[in-house]
């Protein structure tokens, strides 16, 4: 009893000699954890890739007819890389190779709600998955595709 007393103080004078130096630690820390720009780029290009390969995979369960509740994880985490991604347009970025128009950095409030119309279509597709409602899947799918469209028309160029 008495060393887990004694155990319990030296674990909490530890943490609150850490504490400082973690928040020291954070303060410090560049925007998008340090990343440089090509870095960023990269990151943000490789989750726009496995957004499309969860939409082909999401499409392709569509098209065989399948149950579609298994979804419900895949398109939540679309909502989430869409509430994530205006987050990974941080200034300096706008250089190549990236496919980004210079609107994404000029007309930012336009380029997040195009962003935010995105998460909400992509929630509405988890709720559709979770229900396993296999036409309103179906139909909500087609939904989310535009809004992808949406914002590659104004804020994406056509790839080189
Ligand atoms: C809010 C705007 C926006 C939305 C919504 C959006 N995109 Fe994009 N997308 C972009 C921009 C900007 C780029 C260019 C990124 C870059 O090259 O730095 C891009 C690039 C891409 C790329 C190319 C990645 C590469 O390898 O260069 C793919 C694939 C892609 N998006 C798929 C999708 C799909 C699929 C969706 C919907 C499920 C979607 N995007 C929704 C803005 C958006």
């Amino acid at each position: 009893m008495e060393i887990g007393v004694m155990t319990k103080l030296i674990v909490f004078s530890l943490l609150a000699l850490a504490a400082p130096l973690a928040t020291a630690s954070a303060a410090d820390s560049r925007p998008a954890g340090g990343l440089t720009p090509a870095e960023t780029i990269a990151a943000r290009q490789a989750a726009y890739g496995l957004s499309g390969g969860a939409m082909g995979a999401m499409k392709a369960a569509i098209d065989a007819g399948a149950e579609v509740k298994p979804m419900t994880f895949t398109a939540r985490m679309i909502g989430r890389w869409a509430r994530t991604l205006p987050t990974m347009f941080p200034a300096g970025t706008d250089i190549a190779p990236t496919h980004a128009k210079a609107e994404v950095w000029s007309d930012r409030a336009g380029f997040e709600q195009k962003a935010a119309a995105y998460a909400a279509a992509a929630d509405k597709l988890a709720a559709f998955a979770q229900a396993n409602d296999k036409p309103g899947f179906a139909q909500q799918w087609v939904s989310l595709r535009q809004t992808c469209q949406a914002c590659h028309d104004a804020y994406k160029k056509a790839d080189d």
